[in-house]
C-alpha cells in the first residue's frame, strides 16, 4: 500500500519538486526564511554551528515551524529532521549520553546495545527529530583513523552482531513516534584508509576485505535500516560517493536496500557533481552554500540527460517510501509528551550500565583493585577526572566536544567522592605532594575531537598513539613515591602506553564513557565486577604502526600487547 502512496506521489511532483525531496539543507545556516517553500527541501539536518540553545519545547517548536511550512506547500510533502545522535541526543544539553560505539562493542552485550540505541531514539524524538545519523558500522583497520571511536570494534562478527541491536532500538518498528530512522555509515571503507587518514585513499583490497567492510552492511540491509550514508574515502581507485558499482549494484540490487542512499557533507560538489546522483545517491547534504548550486546543476543534468529520470524517479521513491514508512503524513510533529523523558534517572541508569560494562581491565597487580571503600586518604589525579568534556570526547554537545561540564553529566572524580568514604582529594596535575595516599587513581588520556581532515591537525592526526609527556609524567610522579598506581585511560582507541602500564598497579581502558562518570567509581570500588572485553587488538610499539595498514593482527604478524577480547575480572 505503501508503494501506491508513492506512486501516486510521484506522478505528480515537477522535476524541481522532485530535487527539492533530494535536498538536506542545514539550519540556521544554510536555510533562509521561504526556502522549505520555493526549494521544495526534502529534509533539515541539525549540526554544530551557532547552537541553538534553549529547552527541549524550543527546539521542536524550530521544527514543528519548518515542519508547517512543508506541509502547506502544494504536495505538502513532510520533512525528515536528521541529527548526528551518535552516543545518545549529544546535541542536546540535558540528555543522556551513551558511552562512545567503542565502549558498547567492549560490552558485547547486544541487548544493552538496543536499549542505548531506543533511548537515544525517544531523546531525539523529544528533541525533534525523527532520523539519526547513527550507526556508524566501520571496521577499524588502522588506530591512526580518528573516528576509531565510532564505530565497534575490528571484529566483523562484533560489529553484525551490534549493528542488528542498534538498528532494532533505532528503528523499533519505524511508524512509532517514540523512534527514528537510522543511518548505517560509511559506506564503505572510511575506517581502512592508508595511514588512517580521514577520507583518504582506501587502497586495501581483495574479495576477503571487501567482504569484511560489507558484512555489517548486509545485516543493516537485513534490519531495516531506513538510511546508509556514503564515506568521504576512495575505494578501488574511485569516490565512494561515485561508486556505481557499489552504491548501486551492491548494495540497492545485490542487497536489496530499498531505502535512502544519503551523501556526506558537501558530498555533491566535492565528489563529482551530477556523477553522484547517477552513481546511486538519492540525497544530497547541501550544505555550506551548496544549495543553489546543486539544485540547478542536477536539473541542468537532467535536462541534458546526463542523469536519467528514471534515477531521479527512483530516489525520490526512495525518500517518499521512508516518509511513509515513519507516518510522517499522518503524524508530522514531534510528541510534546516525550519531552519530561529527556535525561531522565531511567535512561540514565541504562547509560551507567553501559559505562560499567565497558571497563576493560588489563591489569590488576597484587588486586590492587576493587578499592577498599574505607581507605583512609585516596587522591584523583588528572583533569580528564574533573571534565564532563572531556570524558564523553568528540560530538558531545557540540562537534569537537570539550564543553567542560554540561548539564546532567556527573565527572569521575564526582563518581569516585558518591563511592568512597573516606578522604578524596584531587591535585590535577600531580604537583600537590599528596604522596601520603593510600592509592593515586591517574585518569589520563586523549582530547576530544571529531572527524578530523589533515588540515584542522586535532591530535588525532598525529602519527603518534603515546599520551602526552605531562600524562606520562602524572604515573611517573606518583609511582617514583612508591603510592600504588591506579590508571584510568579516556580514549577514542587503543594508545601506545606499554610503559604506562608497566608504572601501573592497575590499569583500566574506559574508552570515551560519556554523561556517568558514577559508573567508573562503581566498578573500582568493587560494587559491580569488570565485564569488558577489548573491541580492538591493543597494540604494544608506535613502530608497530610503520605501513600504512596499521598493525595488521588478522595475519598475525605482529603480536599486540593484548588480543582482541582480552579483559581481566576480579577473582582471577
Ligand atoms: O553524519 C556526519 C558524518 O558522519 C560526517 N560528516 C558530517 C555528517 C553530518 O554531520
Amino acid at each position: 500500500i505503501i508503494e501506491q502512496k508513492v506512486d501516486s506521489l510521484l506522478v505528480l511532483m515537477t522535476l524541481e519538486e522532485k530535487i527539492g525531496q533530494m535536498t538536506q539543507v542545514r539550519h540556521f545556516w544554510d536555510i533562509k526564511n521561504g526556502d522549505v517553500t520555493s526549494k521544495f527541501i526534502g529534509s533539515i539536518i541539525h549540526t554544530d554551528g551557532p547552537n541553538p540553545g534553549g529547552n527541549a519545547e524550543e527546539w521542536q517548536s524550530r521544527f514543528i515551524e519548518l515542519q508547517k511550512e512543508a506541509l502547506a506547500t502544494r504536495l505538502g510533502i513532510p520533512l525528515l529532521f536528521g541529527v548526528d545522535a551518535v552516543h545518545g541526543q549529544n546535541t542536546f544539553e540535558g540528555a543522556t549520553i551513551f558511552p562512545h560505539n567503542i565502549g558498547l562493542g567492549a560490552t558485547q552485550n547486544a541487548e544493552l546495545v538496543e536499549k542505548a540505541a531506543r533511548i537515544t531514539a525517544l531523546e531525539s524524538q523529544a528533541t525533534g527529530f525523527n532520523w539519526v545519523f547513527s550507526p556508524c558500522i566501520a571496521i577499524p583497520y588502522n588506530e591512526r583513523w580518528g573516528r576509531v571511536y565510532e564505530a565497534f570494534s575490528e571484529s566483523t562478527d562484533l560489529t553484525v552482531e551490534l549493528t542488528k541491536a542498534s538498528i532494532k532500538g533505532h528503528q523499533g518498528n519505524l511508524s512509532d513516534k517514540t523512534t527514528v530512522m537510522a543511518t548505517a555509515k560509511h559506506f564503505i571503507g572510511d575506517g581502512a584508509t592508508d595511514n588512517g587518514v580521514e577520507g583518504g585513499v582506501t587502497s586495501l583490497n581483495g574479495e576477503e576485505v571487501k567482504e569484511r567492510l560489507l558484512a555489517p552492511y548486509r545485516e543493516a540491509v537485513k534490519s531495516g535500516v531506513g538510511a546508509v550514508m556514503t564515506s568521504f574515502n576512495s575505494f578501488e581507485g574511485i569516490s565512494m560517493h561515485a561508486h556505481k558499482k557499489l552504491i548501486t549494484d551492491t548494495l540497492k540490487v545485490g542487497m536489496n536496500f530499498d531505502g535512502i542512499v544519503v551523501s556526506d557533507w558537501k558530498g555533491y560538489s566535492r565528489f563529482g557533481n551530477h556523477k553522484i546522483i547517477d552513481a546511486g545517491i538519492d540525497m544530497v547534504m547541501a550544505v555550506d552554500g551548496d544549495l543553489d548550486f546543486y539544485q540547478t546543476d542536477l536539473k541542468k543534468a537532467v535536462d541534458s540527460s546526463l542523469v536519467s529520470i528514471e534515477r531521479i524517479d527512483d530516489a525520490v521513491k526512495r525518500i517518499l517510501r521512508q516518509k511513509f514508512r515513519l507516518g510522517l503524513f499522518e503524524n508530522p510533529f514531534p510528541s510534546k509528551e516525550l519531552i519530561q523523558q529527556i535525561g531522565k534517572a531511567a535512561h540514565r541508569k541504562v547509560a551507567k550500565q553501559a559505562v560499567r560494562e565497558s571497563l576493560v581491565l588489563l591489569k590488576n597487580e597484587e588486586n590492587v583493585l576493587p578499592l577498599n571503600k574505607q581507605a583512609k586518604k585516596i587522591v584523583v589525579v588528572g583533569e580528564h577526572a574533573n571534565s564532563a568534556g572531556l570524558q564523553s570526547g568528540g560530538w558531545t554537545i557540540s562537534w569537537q566536544g570539550g564543553k567542560e561540564n554540561y548539564k546532567g553529566a556527573t565527572t569521575i572524580l564526582e563518581g569516585i567522592k558518591n563511592t568512597s568514604k573516606g578522604e578524596i582529594v584531587y591535585d590535577q596535575n600531580a604537583s600537590g605532594n599528596h604522596f601520603d595516599a593510600d592509592v593515586a587513581i591517574i585518569v589520563v588520556g586523549e582530547k576530544p575531537y571529531a572527524e578530523f581532515f589533515g588540515d584542522i591537525g586535532h591530535e588525532s592526526n598525529n602519527l603518534t598513539l603515546t599520551l602526552s609527556k605531562k600524562h606520562q609524567d602524572y604515573i611517573k610522579t606518583y609511582s617514583q613515591k612508591g603510592v600504588k598506581v591506579v590508571t584510568v585511560l579516556i580514549s577514542g582507541r587503543p594508545l601506545v602506553v606499554t610503559n604506562q602500564i608497566n608504572k601501573s598497579n592497575a590499569f583500566i581502558a574506559a574508552w570515551l564513557p560519556g554523561s556517568e562518570g558514577n559508573g567508573i567509581a562503581e566498578v573500582l570500588f568493587g560494587n559491580y565486577n569488570f565485564k569488558g572485553k577489548l573491541p580492538h587488538s591493543w597494540p604494544k610499539f608506535e613502530k608497530d604502526f610503520k605501513g600504512k595498514y596499521g598493525p595488521n593482527y588478522w595475519d598475525n604478524s605482529i603480536e599486540p600487547l593484548y588480543p582482541f577480547g582480552y579483559g581481566l575480572q576480579y577473582n582471577e
